[in-house]
């Protein structure tokens, strides 16, 4: 299966971090505008230090990256850089996270958020991708600081799609934040949450019972067969990321990694890139990356817009785009 079939097939990205997105360059670039201090001194150093032993040495770095980004214009830019990478991956709807918690008392949430609202609103008319804005709590914060959250970014409630919650997961488990999703959907936010990423089946379940719609990685619960089952009674998609777990060492390799397998057991799976550049590859490499067949693509792609929080008339129109694609590529048979 070509990178080119990977590249061009219309899909939805609905897990990626957009402070996970900055690039080696514009990393020191942002460092250079906003006089911060980095232990690297160019790009190469940085993406030399692109290797982690697990999700906390990732985080450490993770974290250290948002110390660059100072105004609303960074996020702006910021965000402009995803989309145009995005779309180049085929990208039609991004559904993307923020995290306010680690600029707080340093740049207002106003700038922070209205940086990527205005780009995401520039997006849609120069690229035709339909963006959209998850906000994400920090887990291994309180629950306090959560709620607090909720209160700070009200005056956005409009202009934002949903709430999630990342992090450290493994210590932190979604059942601490159980009246944070209750106050979340109380206020019309769609609930996403990171779970089984290394954190065990049993957090998926909490997740669950925390009345959350969509689970972010999931990758633990594949080894649950009747938490699979309730993952596909009750239609709630996970966002796989192949290339994050592969880096963070979740698996040791994707030649078995579950992701069709739960397809084919009725579970809506989606591809993503999580934190593209800290792990290898945009959504398309991520596609491109498990070594499945073409048919078998299309069908993911068809999953991440029925995954996504967009309209019923938006996701079909999806649907149908991956089958006009599919329709105008040769010798690519129909999978389930
Ligand atoms: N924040 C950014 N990337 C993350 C990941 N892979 N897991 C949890 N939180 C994150
Ligand atoms: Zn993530």
């Amino acid at each position: 299966m070509s990178a080119a079939f990977a590249e061009a097939l219309p899909k939805a990205e609905l897990h990626v971090h957009l402070e996970g997105t900055l690039e080696p360059d514009d990393l020191m670039r942002f460092a250079a505008r906003n006089g911060v201090d980095l232990p690297w001194r160019t790009p190469d150093e940085v993406r030399a230090a692109y290797s982690y032993t697990d999700l906390g040495e990732f985080l450490q770095l993770y974290y250290m990256g948002c110390t660059v980004l100072a105004s609303r214009t960074d996020f702006h830019e910021l965000t402009t850089a995803y989309l145009h990478r995005a779309a180049a991956q085929g990208v039609r709807r991004a559904e993307m996270f923020v995290s306010p918690q680690s600029f707080m008392g340093r740049v207002p949430v106003a700038d922070v958020l209205g940086g990527v609202l205005d780009a995401i609103a520039d997006a849609r008319t120069d690229l035709g991708v339909d963006g959209a804005v998850l906000v994400i709590a920090q887990r291994h914060r309180t629950e306090a600081e959560a709620l607090e959250l909720l209160d700070v970014i009200a005056p956005l409630r409009e202009s934002l799609l949903g709430v999630g919650l990342g992090g450290a997961e493994v210590g932190n488990p979604p059942s601490k934040f159980a009246r944070f999703f209750a106050d979340a959907r109380r206020r019309g936010y769609r609930l996403a949450c990171h779970a089984g990423e290394e954190g065990p089946a049993e957090y998926v379940r909490e997740a669950l019972d925390a009345g959350v719609e969509r689970i972010d990685h999931g990758y633990t619960a594949a080894a649950d067969p009747a938490l699979v089952r309730r993952l596909r009674d009750e239609g709630v998609p996970l966002t796989m990321c192949p290339l994050s777990n592969l880096r963070l060492r979740v698996v040791d390799t994707l030649d078995d990694y579950p992701v069709m397998r739960l397809h084919d057991e009725g579970v809506v799976v989606s591809v993503n890139s999580d934190d593209p550049p800290c792990f290898g590859g945009y959504v398309a490499d991520n596609y491109t990356a498990l070594g499945l067949s073409t048919a078998q693509l299309a069908a993911l792609a068809r999953s991440s817009f029925s995954a996504s929080f967009a309209p019923a008339g938006d996701v079909a129109a999806g649907i149908v785009a991956v089958d006009a694609f599919v329709g105008s590529q040769p010798n690519v048979a129909d999978a389930p």
